[in-house]
């Protein structure tokens, strides 16, 4: 028995492997610096769904497959959708995903690639009253979305970024998500059900949901000046540092540059890069002092809401563009998953009461 099933390895995987002791990431063969910022979404979905779905399009149709799947979803479901506006964008968007027809077919896996590409942007537009922006499927994903979101063409450097971080995001081994997902694929309940689960795994603030408070605690903060004592008096009210400290990393998370990298290079449209870095800094000095028996660093979710933030997504629904890039290895874990056939089914320790011995 493992609480949280910390060290415990559930699966044998060609996808990914994180070193936590190196702060290294390969993704099917490729460092996390090959891949990120020299690669895009629809050749991240090749390279990972790569052998897994056997009618999946080749890598030189996928951006037309998914662009059609864009506009199906469009027209399809957002259109038809009538959501309750007090949901939040995570929220919407799992409802909308709920409606694709279940199924372990290339379809299937391409409505789910484009799915959070028009809900997001959909769902973000509806809750500010306007009209939902239709896809155009000749563009790539990623400008794609931008362009839904905010109703004009992207900066090729904004487009570009957003590519960098859904490819940085795209896997990470056994986190709960993916594990989520490879459990409910397990059952052969279909992919729409694994990446739901999967969803619903992302958006808790342990995981996924971090970088919105990210966001938060900076606003809180305002100027370097103010960064230590805002801090020092978060972690005295017992609160935890969002986006820093990581399951499996001990040292500094890779990703966590390879966005930092990508924020640089959109350059004065990179939003307030000095006020983080100022607070990175105070806050691991700090971390270092409170708990010097463990390596708390920089996770992938800090930086993550400073780029999406510089994208113009609201700090709500930075969990969804998480869950565009992460769908992608949620598919390809699922069809591991179901290639290698087995149900997951780990057991438990009863420790509650026995039943009373009859007289
Ligand atoms: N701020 C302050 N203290 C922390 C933090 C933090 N961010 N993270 C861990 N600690 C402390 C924790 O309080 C505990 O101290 P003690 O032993 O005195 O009780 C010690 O470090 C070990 O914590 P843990 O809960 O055993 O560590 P874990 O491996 O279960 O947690 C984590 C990993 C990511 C949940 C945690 O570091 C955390 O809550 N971080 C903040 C939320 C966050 O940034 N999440 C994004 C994770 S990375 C991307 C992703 O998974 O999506």
């Amino acid at each position: 028995m493992s609480d949280g099933l910390e060290n415990v390895v559930a699966a044998h995987t060609v996808l990914s492997d994180v070193d936590g002791a190196a702060g290294r990431l390969v993704i099917r063969g490729h460092s996390l610096d090959e891949l990120a910022g020299h690669t895009s979404f629809e050749q991240m979905v090749a390279l990972m769904l790569d052998g897994f779905v056997p009618d999946l399009p080749a890598a030189k149709d996928l951006p037309a497959a998914l662009g059609a799947a864009r506009r199906e979803l469009f027209d399809t479901v957002v259109v038809k959708a009538a959501l309750p506006a007090k949901l939040g964008p995570v929220e919407m968007v799992r409802a909308m995903t709920a409606l694709i027809p279940d199924g372990e077919d290339a379809g299937a896996a391409l409505r789910l690639l484009a799915a959070p590409a028009v809900f997001t942007p959909a769902a973000l537009r509806l809750r500010q009253g306007l009209a939902p922006v239709a896809p155009d499927p000749a563009l790539p994903q990623a400008a794609d979305m931008l362009r839904m979101l905010t109703g004009v063409a992207p900066t090729q450097a904004q487009a570009a970024a957003l590519d960098t971080y859904l490819v940085t995001v795209a896997d990470h081994g056994l986190n709960a998500s993916t594990f989520a997902a490879r459990v409910v694929a397990s059952t052969r309940a279909g992919l729409v059900s694994a990446v739901l689960a999967g969803i619903s795994a992302l958006k808790g603030p342990l995981h996924g949901g971090a970088p919105g408070p990210v966001i938060e605690m900076l606003d809180a903060i305002g100027s370097p000046a103010n960064a230590r004592t805002w801090l020092e008096a978060a972690l005295d009210r017992g609160d935890r540092l969002m986006g820093f400290g990581h399951r499996v990393y001990r040292v500094r998370d890779p990703r966590a540059d390879a966005l930092k990298g990508a924020i640089r290079r959109l350059g004065p449209d990179g939003g307030r890069l000095a006020l983080a870095e100022a607070v990175e800094q105070a806050a691991l000095a700090i971390l270092r002092e409170r708990k010097p028996n463990r390596t708390l660093e920089t996770n992938v979710e800090f930086y993550t809401a400073l780029l999406l933030e510089a994208l113009g997504f609201t700090p709500d629904s930075f969990t969804c563009v998480f869950a565009l890039g992460r769908t992608v290895g949620w598919l390809a874990h699922a069809h591991e998953q179901i290639a290698g056939g087995k149900l997951i089914r780990p057991q438990s320790v009863y420790v509650g009461p026995q039943p009373r011995q009859a007289a």
